[in-house]
């Protein structure tokens, strides 16, 4: 698989990274090389061939989407993120920035170029979003049916997945088993 990874040089970025290209997956990195990236947690794994690094800010979206279409992405794995929490106390702007634009300019990218797309090929492909969140977002399973039309729309219109469980059940058909699970 051809996989876009964003924020490899963060800290769980560069691990899922390493576990990748172990498992024979082409990696393109795409990284502004914040504060909290390092171009040591990857220097020694680019090799322009297998894993291409590309110094960006996912609020491009021109240059995600090039980037999608030239090395033929199948899969996005986004990492790219202001994690540090703390910081958004002082410096709120940068959070909405990358946090929430650049997921937008993400999608935007990933869906110009993939629905151009036809054919088999085009169903495989996927966004894989890591967050902090999944304790407070729930995604729904739209294949589970309502348990009681009696109950409040909140807590019966579907089984609530996980973006956690969601991750796993992804990463798993690209043959990576993460090292653990609370799903
Ligand atoms: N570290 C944890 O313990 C932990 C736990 C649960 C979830 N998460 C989530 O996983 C994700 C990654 O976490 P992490 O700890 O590896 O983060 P990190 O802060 O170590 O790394 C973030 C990476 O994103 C890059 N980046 C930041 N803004 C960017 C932008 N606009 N465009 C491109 N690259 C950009 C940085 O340069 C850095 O390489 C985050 O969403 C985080 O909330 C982290």
């Amino acid at each position: 698989m051809n996989l876009l990874v964003t924020g490899a040089a963060g800290f769980i970025g560069s691990a899922f990274l390493r576990k990748a290209l172990s498992q024979k997956h082409k990696v393109v990195i795409l990284d502004k090389l914040t504060y909290a990236g390092h171009m040591a947690n990857v220097e020694e794994l680019v090799d322009n061939s297998n894993c291409i690094f590309v110094k960006g800010c996912i609020t491009d979206q021109k240059l995600t989407e090039s980037l999608l279409k030239e090395h033929q992405i199948d899969y996005l794995v986004n990492f790219a993120a202001e994690s540090h929490v703390d910081n958004s106390i002082h410096s709120p702007g940068e959070f909405i920035k990358t946090n929430i634009l650049g997921t937008f300019a993400l999608l935007e990218a990933a869906r110009g170029y993939w629905s151009q797309l036809t054919g088999p090929e085009a169903v495989m492909k996927k966004i894989i979003f890591v967050s902090s969140t999944y304790r407070q977002m729930k995604f729904m399973e739209p294949s589970v049916k309502p348990a009681s039309s009696t109950k409040s729309c909140h807590t019966d219109r579907t089984r609530p997945i996980l973006p956690a469980r969601l991750a796993v059940i992804t990463l798993s058909e690209l043959g990576i088993t993460p090292i653990s699970s609370r799903q």
